[in-house]
């Protein structure tokens, strides 16, 4: 279906179809992801406000409201799962260390955006700790996909593992992390 996230009426159209057709949602993969800036550089000071608003606005933003609006039937689920697809450059521990494999990676709007999207899976997944509703952030590796570019190291069936496993958790599962391949990433 069309589903464009950052329009309230697909997601609002989303929501119903769901529910009239299943009434509930056990897997919700939070994936649409939008990076404007070219990736090596420091964006921070030539990024434009349009751009940076623009990525907030698809990364984070989104994601709550499409959340949001289909919460409801993921509560109906006997096992929902809520799967942020978050970056490595997210993490804002490796971000402010000198040495790490991404410190030179500096894509302002991007990188900030997911590290409030990871806020966001800490938050969400701490209002539903009494849920059967688990909620983690992912990290996918550096995928050859449109935006990861052929430069990158892993195909598509490995990047999409992460969010599989996350989305396919048993009850004693974690809630509220951030990983990849199954390590934990330092937020
Ligand atoms: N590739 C990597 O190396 C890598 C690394 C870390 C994290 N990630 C994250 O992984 C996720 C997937 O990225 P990708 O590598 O597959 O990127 P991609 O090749 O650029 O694809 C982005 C996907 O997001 C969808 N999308 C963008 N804006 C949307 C909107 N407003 N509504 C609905 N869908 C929208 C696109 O749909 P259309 O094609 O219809 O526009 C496309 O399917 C993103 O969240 C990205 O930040 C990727």
């Amino acid at each position: 279906m069309k589903f464009d996230v950052v329009n309230p009426a697909d997601v609002e159209a989303a929501a119903e179809k769901i529910e009239k057709e299943f009434g509930h949602l056990d897997i919700l993969i939070n994936n649409a992801g939008v990076m404007l800036e070219s990736i090596g550089g420091n964006t921070t000071l030539s990024i434009s406000e349009d751009d940076l608003r623009k990525t907030f606005e698809t990364n984070f933003f989104a994601t709550v409201a499409v959340t949001n609006a289909l919460l409801p039937l993921v509560k109906k689920s006997e096992a929902g799962r809520i799967v942020n697809l978050s970056s490595i450059l997210g993490s804002l521990s490796l971000g402010a260390t000198e040495g790490s494999p991404i410190y030179e990676v500096k894509a302002f709007a991007y990188n900030a955006s997911k590290a409030a999207l990871n806020s966001y899976t800490i938050h969400l997944a701490h209002a539903l700790k009494d849920a059967k509703i688990k909620v983690n952030s992912v990290h996918p590796g550096w995928v050859k996909t449109d935006m990861g570019t052929d430069a990158a190291p892993m195909e598509i069936e490995e990047g999409a593992k992460t969010s599989v496993e996350l989305a396919t958790l048993g009850p004693d599962g974690p809630t509220g992390g951030y990983f990849h391949l199954g390590e934990a990433i330092s937020w």
